[in-house]
C-alpha cells in the first residue's frame, strides 16, 4: 500500500484488532467499532520505527516540539490559539467523560446532551451515580435540528454539565457558528460546565464547513469549557492511547486533575511520537483521506438510495466515516443480529440512544471495495415485499 492508497486494504484479521475480532472466523464485514482499516500516515510510520529503534520505553513526558505541533495545528486549523499550560494529557476521551462527571457533578446531579449520541456521554455520568438527560435532535426538513426549547425545559436545579459532540456522531453533523454560539449562552445562562468533544473535528468531509472549537468563541465561554481533542480517530491511531484535554480555566483544570489522581494512566512514548508526527507532518495524507472519504459517503449514498428500499439516510452526511442508517421500514426487532445472519457487523443505534430497531451505524473507514460488497449483503438482508427504492 503506498503513501496514500486508501483503496487496498489490509489484512486485520487475527491480528489484535478489537473490530476484526468480534467476528473471528465468521464472513462478517465489521463495520462497525470506529475505527478505520487504513495505516496511519506515512510520517506517522516513520516516526514510530525512529522512536523504536531508540529502544527504551519509559515513563514519557511530551517534549516541546509535541506541544509545539498541537498548538501549531489548533492555531492554524481554528484559529484558536491555546496556552500549553491549559493541556492534560490522557489516554482517552471516554476517560474523560467519566471524568469530567465525576469532577463537576455529585450524585444525582444531570448532565445533559442531545440525543442520539456516541453511547459514552450518556453511561459516564450513569457510572458514576450521575443522571444522564438526553433531549433529542429534531428531523426538519431533511436537517438535523437544536430543540432549544425542549433544551431549557430540561434544565433543573440539578444540571450541572452539558455534554456537546463536535461534530456529531453518530449523525455526522457540522455545528454551525450560530449554534455554538446559542448553545454557548445557554450554558453560560445556566452555569454548566461544558464538555465538547471534539474528536472528530479534523474529520470534516464539507470543505465549506470549518471545524470551530466552542471555546474560542469567547473567553467566557473557554472559561467554562473543557475541550476533548485527540488525533486517534483522523489519524487512525486510537490503540496509541493519546489524547488532549484543553481547560483554559485554572480552577476547573485543577478539579479536572484532581479527579484523575492515582487513577488515570499517562499517555505512552510512542502515543506523543505519533501524536507529534500527525498534527505536525500528515496535512497531505489528511486531505488525502478526506477525498477518500468522501467517495466512500457519495458512494454509499447513491447505492443506499437507488439500491436498499427501506433503509435511508436522513440528512446530509457532512463528517466523520460513520453513517446513520434508518432501517425502521425494515420493521425488524433486532437489526443488528440481521444483518450480522447476512454477513455484515453494524454498530446498534440503541447504543446511541435511539429507538430499538430503527437505526443502525455503519464505519465507512475503509477500502471502497468492501462497501461495494456490504451494499450488496446488505441488498441481499432486505426482507421481500418491500416497494423498489
Ligand atoms: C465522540 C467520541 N468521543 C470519544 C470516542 C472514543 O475516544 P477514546 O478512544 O479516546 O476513548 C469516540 C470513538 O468513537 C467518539 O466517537
Amino acid at each position: 500500500m503506498s503513501s496514500c492508497d486508501f483503496d487496498h486494504g489490509l489484512e486485520r484479521r487475527g491480528t489484535d484488532s478489537q473490530k476484526w475480532q468480534k467476528y473471528a472466523g465468521r464472513d462478517v464485514l465489521p463495520l462497525w467499532v470506529a475505527d478505520m482499516d487504513f495505516k496511519s500516515s506515512p510520517a506517522i510510520l516513520s516516526a514510530l520505527h525512529a522512536r523504536i529503534d531508540h529502544g527504551v520505553f519509559g515513563y514519557a513526558r511530551p517534549v516541546p516540539s509535541t506541544i509545539e505541533a498541537v498548538i501549531h495545528a489548533f492555531e492554524h486549523r481554528y484559529q484558536w490559539q491555546i496556552d500549553p499550560a491549559w493541556i492534560v494529557w490522557l489516554p482517552g476521551l471516554v476517560v474523560a467523560l467519566n471524568v469530567t462527571a465525576q469532577a463537576f457533578a455529585q450524585p444525582g446531579d444531570e448532565v445533559l446532551t442531545l440525543g442520539p449520541v456516541y453511547g459514552p456521554f450518556m453511561s459516564a455520568p450513569k457510572n458514576s451515580d450521575r443522571t444522564s438527560v438526553s433531549v433529542p435532535w429534531i428531523l426538519s426538513a431533511g436537517h438535523w435540528v437544536i430543540d432549544w426549547a425542549a433544551l431549557e425545559r430540561a434544565i433543573t436545579p440539578r444540571t450541572k454539565l452539558f455534554y456537546l459532540c463536535n461534530p456529531h456522531n453518530p449523525l455526522a453533523r457540522v455545528w454551525r457558528r450560530d449554534e455554538l454560539r446559542q448553545l454557548a449562552d445557554f450554558c453560560l445562562r445556566h452555569q454548566l460546565v461544558l464538555c465538547a468533544d471534539e474528536i472528530h473535528g479534523d474529520l470534516i468531509l464539507e470543505p465549506s464547513l470549518p471545524h470551530i472549537p466552542i471555546a474560542a468563541l469567547s473567553p467566557e465561554i473557554a472559561a467554562r469549557t473543557i475541550t476533548l481533542m485527540a488525533p486517534s480517530k483522523t489519524y487512525n491511531v486510537p490503540g496509541l492511547g493519546t489524547s488532549l484535554a484543553i481547560i483554559p480555566d485554572p480552577t476547573l483544570r485543577a478539579r479536572f486533575l484532581r479527579a484523575t489522581a492515582g487513577i488515570v494512566a499517562e499517555v505512552t512514548c510512542l502515543g506523543f511520537t505519533a501524536c507529534e508526527a500527525a498534527y505536525r507532518d500528515s496535512e497531505p495524507w489528511r486531505q488525502a483521506l478526506l477525498a477518500y472519504l468522501r467517495g466512500n459517503r457519495d458512494y454509499l449514498l447513491v447505492a443506499i438510495a437507488e439500491e436498499l428500499p427501506g433503509i435511508t439516510v436522513a440528512a446530509p452526511v457532512e463528517a466523520t466515516y460513520l453513517l446513520w442508517l434508518d432501517v425502521s421500514a425494515l420493521g425488524l426487532s433486532n437489526p443488528v443480529a440481521h444483518f450480522e445472519q447476512h454477513g455484515l457487523g453494524l454498530s446498534d443505534g440503541a447504543m446511541f440512544g435511539a429507538a430499538r430497531g430503527s437505526h443502525v451505524r455503519l464505519n465507512f473507514g475503509c477500502p471502497r471495495a468492501t462497501l461495494v460488497e456490504a451494499i450488496r449483503r446488505l441488498r441481499s438482508a432486505l426482507p421481500a415485499g418491500l416497494p423498489p427504492a
